[in-house]
């Protein structure tokens, strides 16, 4: 019987590439978004990539009464794989309220639409700044979480303690936590990519765009932290390696019917890349040039934090394949035909 999956922030970057996956892997996929910070287009990429229309479910899952109806109508579902959330640090600091009245309201409407349609297995995107700055990296599950750095990351805490009481109370109801370190990259088709609405604030994305001639130059936030160059050090995660990690997740949960309590893995590919690393990274890749000039450092940062992602490796089989130079191939790929 095909599972019928659920997944919000479909038209995302993240969700965007899971569907892609999930379709290909068989499953009947139905998709929410309302499309506040992602595009419509990425259902037309999709449907060129899968052969497949996806359905979307124009949702504001902030709303309640909207959200209970929706799901209801759209149920049953075998589970939930929910994405949908604002997810930028910098951009964090600079709008903590608006981040606060998205990201934690969603999250409990999606979670109470869930349990009240009986959707045990819930697949939750949270975050390697739910450790905010770790005293020893690369960092494990079991690294203490709670000290964030960013309105973003007290989202994503605050997310994962809402769930985890959900938890408590509904003992059938089975979250488990992808903590993401730094997704980048693009499908290699480029039929799908990375497309916020807001301005990018993450360092691919404005790489590629400085290199296209829409930015003319990146501010490289620092280069006089304790690390080996001098600029931050961060765990740079193909978006395709996430993808593969969220259908192994799901799997794992869908044949532990029984087993309920809640498992958190770190996917990132345990190793570090300064910000000075990844722009030569991506110019010996493309043979471009990248306009850059040292700037402030940015309000919420880390100096490095990388994963230990050998839970991941030994629970759910994962293992990371793409490097930092397939992220900046692909990335730069679909800088140049997106929408
Ligand atoms: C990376 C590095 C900046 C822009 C991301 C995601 C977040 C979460 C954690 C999943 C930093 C530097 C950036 C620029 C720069 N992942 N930089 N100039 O802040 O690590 O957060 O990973 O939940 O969702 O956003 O990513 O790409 O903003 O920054 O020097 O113009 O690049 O200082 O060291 P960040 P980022």
């Amino acid at each position: 019987m095909q599972k019928k999956i659920l997944v919000t922030g479909g038209c995302g970057f993240i969700g965007s590439h899971t569907i892609a996956l999930l379709i290909e892997k068989g499953y009947d996929v139905v998709s929410l978004d309302n499309f506040s910070n992602s595009h419509k287009e990425a259902l037309k990429g999709l449907e060129k990539l899968t052969g497949r229309t996806i359905a979307n479910l124009e949702v504001n899952l902030c709303d309640r009464l909207e959200t209970m109806k929706a799901i209801t109508e759209a149920a049953p579902f075998d589970a939930v794989i929910h994405f949908a959330a604002y997810k930028s640090v910098g951009e964090s600091m600079a709008k903590p309220f608006m981040y606060y009245q998205n990201n934690i309201p969603s999250v409990i409407n999606i979670a109470e639409a869930a349990v009240r349609n009986g959707i045990q297995h819930f697949i939750f995107s949270s975050s390697c700044t739910v450790y905010g700055d770790a005293e020893v990296i690369p960092v494990t599950e079991n690294t203490p979480i709670g000290n964030a750095l960013s309105p973003y990351g007290l989202t994503k805490i605050t997310a994962e303690a809402q769930l985890t009481d959900v938890n408590k109370r509904y003992k059938w109801f089975k979250p488990t936590f992808l903590r993401y370190f730094n997704p980048a990259g693009a499908h290699e088709s480029a039929l799908i990519g990375e497309a916020s609405r807001r301005p990018s604030t993450n360092l691919v994305p404005i790489i590629c765009e400085v290199v296209a001639g829409k930015r003319e130059k990146l501010a490289v936030f620092g280069d006089d932290y304790q690390t080996r160059d001098g600029s931050c050090i961060r765990d740079y995660v193909h978006v395709m390696d996430l993808a593969e990690a969220h259908i192994s997740a799901l799997e794992l949960s869908l044949i532990q019917e029984s087993k309920t309590d809640i498992e958190s893995f770190n996917l990132g590919i345990g190793e570090g890349v300064s910000v000075l690393e990844a722009i030569s990274a991506f110019e010996q890749v493309t043979g471009k040039k990248v306009n850059y000039a040292i700037g402030e450092k940015r309000p919420g940062d880390v100096a490095a934090i990388f994963a230990d992602y050998s839970k991941a490796a030994k629970v759910l089989n994962w293992k990371p394949k793409r490097t930092i130079e397939d992220i900046m191939e692909t990335a730069w790929k679909w800088e140049q035909v997106r929408w």
